[in-house]
């Protein structure tokens, strides 16, 4: 296998940190092949990188339900050939505090940020253990590590970075290695004026987070360089998880 030209399969592709990653990705020689909820989603993410001139295709699925992605293993592996690395980037943010929340609202995130990744993997997986070399990246948030005030989303990342640790021995001696990313604060439209602004005063960067460095990272775990990188959670938030330390 040519591992500087692999397959990529983005989830979320059409989402706002999914610009950067795409984009850098297909700058490194990746196919990438983007996968979001509808097919405008992902046709207009593939468009952007096809447009600059990388290689890309696009393919619609709820990544929460099993048997559609069971259909998009097939009818990619039909079309683009087996997946070599999978970003699992998907993901809902659903503001709702405890008290507003329901059992159902819960659910709902769970599925999306949790049940979603762990569907892929599946699917997604035993091509890779055949070809002796695979490489997973899940899009978890600084949320999994700190907590946060809308807790179906932070207990659904923690349950996506902990899923990560879990792999591990399942992948034994595989050659794929699976790895959580943590992003702080990342300039998507996902992001409001209020965060922005408490970006600027308090974490150390005082700098948001631009979704071509998550690109960057994203990259490099899919690199021969990152071949002992397994099982970690990579922070990327300008040192705010680490705020705690800094208190005198
Ligand atoms: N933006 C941030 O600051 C930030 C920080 C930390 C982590 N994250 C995480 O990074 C990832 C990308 O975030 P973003 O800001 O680009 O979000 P976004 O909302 O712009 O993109 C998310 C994408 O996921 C897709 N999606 C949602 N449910 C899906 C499903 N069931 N099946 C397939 N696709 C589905 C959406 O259509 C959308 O295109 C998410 O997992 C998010 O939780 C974001």
């Amino acid at each position: 296998m040519d591992k500087s030209s692999l397959n990529v399969l983005v989830t979320g592709a059409g989402g706002g940190m999914c610009e950067g990653i795409n984009a850098r990705l297909a700058a490194a020689g990746h196919t990438v092949v983007c996968v979001d909820l509808d097919t405008e989603r992902s046709e207009r993410a593939a468009d952007a990188i096809t447009r600059s001139g990388g290689q890309a295709t696009a393919f619609a699925a709820d990544i929460t339900d099993e048997a559609v992605v069971e259909k998009l293993h097939d009818d990619v592996t039909r079309d683009v050939g087996p997946i070599h690395a999978l970003v699992n980037a998907a993901g809902v943010l659903d503001r709702k505090y405890m008290d507003d929340s329901t059992a159902e609202s819960f659910r709902g995130a769970l599925d999306v940020n949790l049940v979603g990744p762990f569907n892929m993997i599946r699917a997604f997986s035993p091509a890779m253990k055949e070809a002796g070399w695979g490489r997973i990246v899940n899009i978890a948030s600084i949320a999994a590590i700190t907590g946060y005030i809308y807790p179906s989303y932070a207990a659904s990342k923690a349950g996506l970075a902990n899923l990560t640790r879990s792999l591990l021995e399942d992948f034994r001696g595989t050659g794929i290695t699976v790895n959580a990313v943590c992003p702080g604060v990342v300039d998507t439209p996902m992001v409001i004026q209020k965060v922005r602004d408490q970006v600027a005063r308090r974490v150390p960067t005082q700098a948001i987070i631009e979704p071509d460095e998550v690109g960057a990272l994203v990259c490099f775990l899919l690199s021969h360089d990152a071949r002992s990188i397994n099982g970690a959670e990579m922070v990327i938030d300008g040192g705010a998880t680490q705020l705690f330390r800094l208190f005198d």
